[in-house]
C-alpha cells in the first residue's frame, strides 16, 4: 500500500479513503467557470497549511486575477497574502509562463522543453511538494501533434514523479457533461483523473459535481458527488451516510 498525504479539503479526502497516494499526478478536467482554478488554488492553500510548499503555473490569468478571485471565492482563507510572501505559496502567472512557450529551431512549431526543466529546478529551489498547472490544455493547444504532446506529457508525469510531487494538471473542457476519457492520452499517461461537471439538463436545475474517474492506488468512491464552493472552500455534499463508510 503506498503512503497516501491527504489534499486537506475533507470532502476530496473522504472520496480517496484518505488522500492521494503520494507522487500521483492528476488530471482535474471540467467546462469553463466549474471551480477548477479554484479547486486547485484550495489544493495549494490546504497544502501551504500542512507546511507543504506549492507553485501554480498558470498560462491562463494574471497574478492579481488569481489572488483577487481565491479571496473573493474563499473569504476565511486569511493566510493567502501570508503563505504567498513566506513562499508556501509561488505564483507564476501568463506573464511568467509565456517564456515557455517557443518556437523550435525551425520556428515552425513550438516546444516546451524550458518548461520541463524550470519546473524541475522551480521545485527544488522552493522545495515544493504539491504543483499546479492551469492549465495544460494551452500546452495541446500549442503541441497539435500528438505524438509530440504525448511525448511531452510523458516527460511533465516523469520529472513530476522523480520530485515526489503530487500535481493537479487542469484541463479545459468544452462543455459540461461528464467527460468520455476513452480516447484522451492523458487517461493513460497521468495517475489520476478527477472531473467536475454539471449535472441537471438546464441552468435552473445544474448540479456542480465531483467524481474521481481513476486514481492509481488507491480505493476511492466512484459516484459523483455535488459541491458547493463556500467561503471556507470546497463543501462535498456527501450526505449520504453509506457514501462515507462505504468500503
Ligand atoms: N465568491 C464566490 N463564491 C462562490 N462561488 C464563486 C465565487 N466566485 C466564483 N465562484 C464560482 O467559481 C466559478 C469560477 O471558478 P473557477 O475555478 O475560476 O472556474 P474554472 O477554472 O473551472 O473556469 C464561478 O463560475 C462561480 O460559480
Ligand atoms: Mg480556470
Amino acid at each position: 500500500m503506498r503512503i497516501k498525504k491527504p489534499t486537506g479539503i475533507p470532502g476530496l479526502d473522504l472520496m480517496l479513503k484518505g488522500g492521494v497516494p503520494s507522487g500521483n499526478q492528476i488530471i482535474l478536467q471540467g467546462g469553463p467557470g466549474v471551480g477548477k482554478t479554484l479547486l486547485g488554488f484550495e489544493f495549494l492553500y490546504r497544502g501551504a497549511e500542512k507546511g507543504e510548499n506549492g507553485i501554480l503555473f498558470s498560462f491562463e490569468e494574471d497574478n492579481e486575477d488569481i489572488v483577487q478571485n481565491a479571496k473573493s471565492a474563499f473569504s476565511s482563507f486569511t493566510n493567502i497574502d501570508s503563505f504567498i510572501e513566506k513562499g508556501k505559496i509561488t505564483i507564476l502567472d501568463s506573464q511568467d509562463t509565456k517564456q515557455y512557450i517557443q518556437r523550435n529551431r525551425d520556428g515552425n512549431a513550438y516546444t516546451f522543453g524550458s518548461f520541463i526543466s524550470e519546473i524541475e529546478s522551480m521545485i527544488r529551489s522552493h522545495e515544493a511538494k504539491r504543483i499546479v498547472i492551469d492549465s495544460i490544455s494551452v500546452i495541446r493547444l500549442f503541441i497539435p501533434e500528438l505524438l509530440d504532446y504525448r511525448s511531452l506529457s510523458i516527460s511533465l508525469s516523469s520529472v513530476l514523479k522523480r520530485n515526489n510531487i503530487t500535481s493537479l494538471l487542469l484541463i479545459e473542457e468544452n462543455n459540461y457533461e461528464k467527460p468520455n476519457v476513452f480516447y484522451q492520452p492523458e487517461s493513460y499517461i497521468y495517475d489520476g483523473f478527477i472531473s467536475l461537471f454539471f449535472t441537471g439538463n438546464n441552468s435552473e436545475n445544474r448540479v456542480p459535481t465531483i467524481e474521481i474517474i481513476k486514481m492509481r492506488g488507491t480505493e476511492h468512491m466512484y459516484s459523483g458527488v455535488p459541491f458547493e464552493i463556500t467561503d471556507n472552500g470546497f463543501n462535498l455534499l456527501l450526505l449520504n451516510k453509506f457514501e462515507i463508510n462505504d468500503k
